[in-house]
Parts: structure tokens; C-alpha cells; sequence
């Protein structure tokens, strides 16, 4: 990456920021980076790359290094206005001639990653959003290698158990096709639609399925552009880098353990005997900078999938991560914390909803009613709460149910190739094997990192 210049989305988000990190951190002699953000909330590109990127603790480790942090920043990032909803990325038309004419590498993180996005939203950010960083490629004439981040769930329509290879989703649907179809349907058809094409596909929500079709639009049109796809599984605090529990996202697993341990989901459905795949996001920063590194090896017409997760290489079941991060939050609750800690998953339907009644509708109603005969604010106050995080969580257990009541196996053949062909140096530098995390200690750091971080407690590792 000597000299080189880099375009990166996404990375006002988890994994953007952390590659953002790495390559500031790890890549010093790299020239320019250049980071796309939109306009959000009345604050500029500019304002939002200072505020929420620039000024992030995930920066520590680099200020405590180095002399001057800031300068050093501003040296080597660029931040440029854009939204990946338009045309060259909404590009100005000097930004779009500057970024063009010198980037080498494109590293695509930006996506919409809601799950039930309404269908036509999904499709233009996570199929026509590749695509259109597939046309700023071809206007690239230094271009090495464009990685674009999907998912491993882009497989989850597949039985449960299977072992997933590193090859192109089996998804049926043309993405084109679909798209002129449904940019065209108005609400209430488009709802029925959705529901249909989700249903015919196996797919639980719209964000994998659109994710499913942007990798194979992808794979259509990548003509002679090296590209790398990097699908991670569920993405988790960092384990080592920069910081153990490193985590500034309440998704994903962060999502299920922090509601886990705030007491905000007693029970779960799910089965806890199940693998339930958790990557580390330092794991998946470097599968992303070792698969740009071989896509630029390996030059025009490359295309290969990488898979980022730890299924196949170090397993780790649902009961272990309910019961390790009950345990934590047990002994260490937040400061924020208004229930107790209870946090488990439970196959059986009847006795998870003998459970909920027990642990959520029971307390909820004698709640709501004392709220009533009682003149305190407070009672009132903590009725009203009670009800609100537990609908919330409700809302985020559906969502996971999918997952946590199916388990698929990833295969990270190619990933584990590209690390063994590189340097030793580099090898160490880029670790991407899951092989040695222990679990226990992760998911400890990973309950710390929620309370220091995202609860902003002040709590000592
Ligand atoms: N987190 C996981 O567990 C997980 C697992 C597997 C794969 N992935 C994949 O990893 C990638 C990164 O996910 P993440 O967890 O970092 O998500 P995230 O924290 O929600 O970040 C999403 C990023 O995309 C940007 N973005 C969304 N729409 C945009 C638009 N129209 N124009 C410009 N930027 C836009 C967001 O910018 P704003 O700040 O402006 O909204 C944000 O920087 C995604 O491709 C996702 O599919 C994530």
C-alpha cells in the first residue's frame, strides 16, 4: 500500500471506521485517504468526519504514538461529500476528477444495513449502491482492486447446518430484473411483492436478500476490475485492536448482549445449542485489507469471495454467549442499569412463553396497574419504561430469530489462502484466523467495551 491512495465508504460506521484505524495505524507510508460521508442531521461531511470521526476514542492508541495526531490526520484524510445513492456516489464534479485520477483501491463498507428496510430503500443502497461504485472503478485508471463488504447471511436461505463454500449466493432472482420491477410498484403492491419474492427466495428480510443480489450484480459487471467480496458473519467488539471490547454499534450480537445484560431480555428464543458465528471487527478490518492486497496481486478480471467469520475455525454456541454475558453483567452491572441482569435463550416454545409471561407480561401488568393507582411520578416513570425496552426488545429478538434458531457453517478457505501467501511480517500484522480467541475472555471484553463505550460508564478494564 506504499503511496497509495485509498477510497473508503462507510466510515462513520463500525467496520469503516475500524479499516479507517488500521490503515492510519498499520499503512503510515499509504498517501491519501479519502473517506466519503453525506450530509446528516443539519451537519456538513466535513463537521460529521471531525465529530464523529476524527474524535473517536478509536483513535487512543494512535494519539498516545504519535506527536501530533491531529496534523497527521488532516495530512493524510480526505473527506469528501457524497451519498451512494447517487451517481458517482454524488460525487462534485471536482472531487469526482480528483478521486478518479489518483485512487487505487475502492473499499466499499457504506450499506443499509436494516433489516426490514422497505424493499425498493434496501435495493438502491445495496444493489444499484456496488454498482454505482462499480462505474467510479471503470473511471479509474489506477484503480488495483475494489473490495466490497457484503455478508456471509447473504446464505442464510439455506437449510440449516449447511457448510457454506465461498461462492455466489443461491439466489435465483435476477437482480436487474427485480430492480425495474419494484422501482416501478407503488406501496401497497410493492409490500405484497416483497413478501412474495422473500417468500420464493428463503429469505428472512429484505437486507439479505438485496445484499444476495448485489453480489451477483456485482459478479456481472465487474468486466476487468480486480474485486474482492468480503462477507463477515456477525461482526463483534474488536478482540485485540486497537483496544479489547473496541465497539462504538449497538447491532448484531453487541445489540442481543447489551439488551441481554441491561435485564432488557429475560428470556430469548433461539437455540442455545446452535453456532451462532461472532467475527471480531479487528478480524474483519484485516480479512479486508489482506483480500484488497490479493485482488491487487492478482490483477484484471479477479473476482473472488472471502468469508470472515468463525463457524468452521473456532465455534462458539449461543449458550456459551448467554451464559458469559449474564455472568459478566452479574458481577460488573452498568451504572446505567434499572433492571437485573437475566439473559438466557430457550429452544422449547412452551416454556420460553411460560418464561416471557413470568419474566415480562406478569411484571409489565402488575406495573401498569399499580402505575395507575399510585400518584408517584416515579412508579408512573418506570411502568412507562418497562413497556418501552421491552417492546424494543421484542422487536430485535424477531428480528434475530432467523438466526439464532438456524446455524450454517463458513468455510474460509480463500481467506486463510491469501493470509498463508503473504509475508510473515504482514501475516502477523493482518491476522484473520479466529483459531485462537477464547471465548470467555472475548465476550468479558466484549460486555466491557458496551458498558465503556456505548454506556459510557467508567469502568476499568
Ligand atoms: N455489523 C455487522 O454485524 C455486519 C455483519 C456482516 C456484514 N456487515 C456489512 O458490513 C458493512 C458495514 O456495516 P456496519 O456494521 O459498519 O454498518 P453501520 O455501522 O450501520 O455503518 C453503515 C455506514 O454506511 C453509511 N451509509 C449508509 N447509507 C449511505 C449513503 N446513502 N451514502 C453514504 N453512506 C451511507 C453510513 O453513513 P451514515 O453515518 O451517513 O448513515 C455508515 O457510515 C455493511 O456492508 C454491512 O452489510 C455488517
Amino acid at each position: 500500500f506504499r503511496g497509495q491512495q485509498i477510497f473508503i465508504t462507510g466510515t462513520t460506521g463500525f467496520v469503516g471506521k475500524c479499516v479507517l484505524e488500521k490503515v492510519l495505524r498499520e499503512l503510515q507510508d499509504v498517501q491519501t485517504v479519502y473517506i466519503l460521508i453525506r450530509a446528516k442531521k443539519g451537519a456538513s461531511p466535513q463537521q460529521r468526519a471531525q465529530r464523529e470521526i476524527a474524535t473517536s476514542p478509536i483513535f487512543n492508541l494512535l494519539r498516545s504514538t504519535m506527536d501530533d495526531f491531529d496534523a497527521y490526520f488532516e495530512k493524510k484524510v480526505v473527506a469528501v461529500a457524497g451519498d451512494i445513492n447517487q451517481d458517482f456516489m454524488g460525487l462534485s464534479q471536482e472531487d469526482l476528477a480528483r478521486v478518479s485520477s489518483s485512487v487505487n483501491f475502492l473499499i466499499h463498507c457504506a450499506a443499509n444495513v436494516d433489516f426490514n428496510e422497505r424493499l425498493d430503500g434496501a435495493i438502491t443502497t445495496n444493489c444499484r449502491g456496488p454498482l454505482r461504485m462499480m462505474r467510479l472503478a471503470e473511471r479509474c485508471p489506477n484503480l488495483k482492486a475494489y473490495v466490497h463488504v457484503s455478508t456471509a447471511y447473504v446464505n442464510c436461505n439455506r437449510p440449516s447446518g449447511s457448510l457454506v463454500a465461498e461462492e455466489l449466493p443461491l439466489c435465483q432472482s435476477d437482480g436487474e430484473q427485480v430492480m425495474k420491477e419494484i422501482e416501478k410498484l407503488a406501496v401497497p403492491e410493492l409490500e405484497a411483492r416483497t413478501r412474495a419474492l422473500l417468500q420464493a427466495e428463503k429469505y428472512p428480510n429484505t437486507y439479505t436478500f438485496t445484499k444476495a443480489m448485489g453480489e451477483k450484480l456485482l459478479h456481472k459487471y465487474h468486466g476487468n476490475i480486480p474485486v474482492a467480496i468480503v462477507r463477515p458473519t456477525i461482526i463483534g467488539a474488536a478482540w485485540r485492536e486497537p483496544a479489547p471490547g473496541w465497539v462504538d454499534t449497538v447491532s448484531a450480537g453487541g445489540a442481543l448482549f447489551l439488551s441481554g445484560g441491561m435485564g432488557f431480555m429475560p428470556v430469548q428464543s433461539g437455540d442455545p445449542e446452535l453456532v451462532g458465528d461472532q467475527i471480531p471487527v479487528d478480524l474483519v478490518t484485516n480479512a479486508i485489507l489482506v483480500a484488497a492486497a490479493e485482488a491487487c496481486s492478482k490483477g484484471p478480471g479477479f473476482f473472488r469471495i472471502y468469508h470472515s467469520g468463525s463457524s468452521t475455525r473456532n465455534p462458539v454456541r449461543w449458550s456459551l454467549c448467554a451464559e458469559a454475558v449474564a455472568r459478566f453483567w452479574k458481577k460488573r452491572p452498568s451504572s446505567k442499569s434499572q433492571l437485573k441482569c437475566q439473559y438466557t435463550m430457550v429452544k422449547n416454545p412452551l416454556v420460553y412463553h411460560w418464561r416471557y409471561l413470568r419474566l415480562v407480561s406478569l411484571p409489565a401488568l402488575a406495573l401498569g396497574v399499580y402505575s395507575k393507582l399510585s400518584s408517584s411520578e416515579q412508579v408512573k416513570k418506570k411502568s412507562a419504561m418497562f413497556n418501552k425496552v421491552m417492546k424494543r426488545s421484542r422487536t430485535l429478538a424477531e428480528t434475530f430469530h432467523h438466526f439464532v434458531n438456524n446455524e450454517w457453517f463458513y468455510e474460509s478457505k480463500n481467506l486463510l489462502a491469501a493470509s498463508a501467501s503473504m509475508p510473515d511480517r504482514d501475516r502477523s500484522s493482518f491476522p484473520v484466523d479466529p483459531a485462537p480467541i477464547n471465548w470467555r475472555q472475548y465476550l468479558d471484553d466484549f460486555s466491557w467495551g458496551l458498558q465503556r463505550f456505548i454506556l459510557r460508564d467508567d469502568v476499568a478494564p
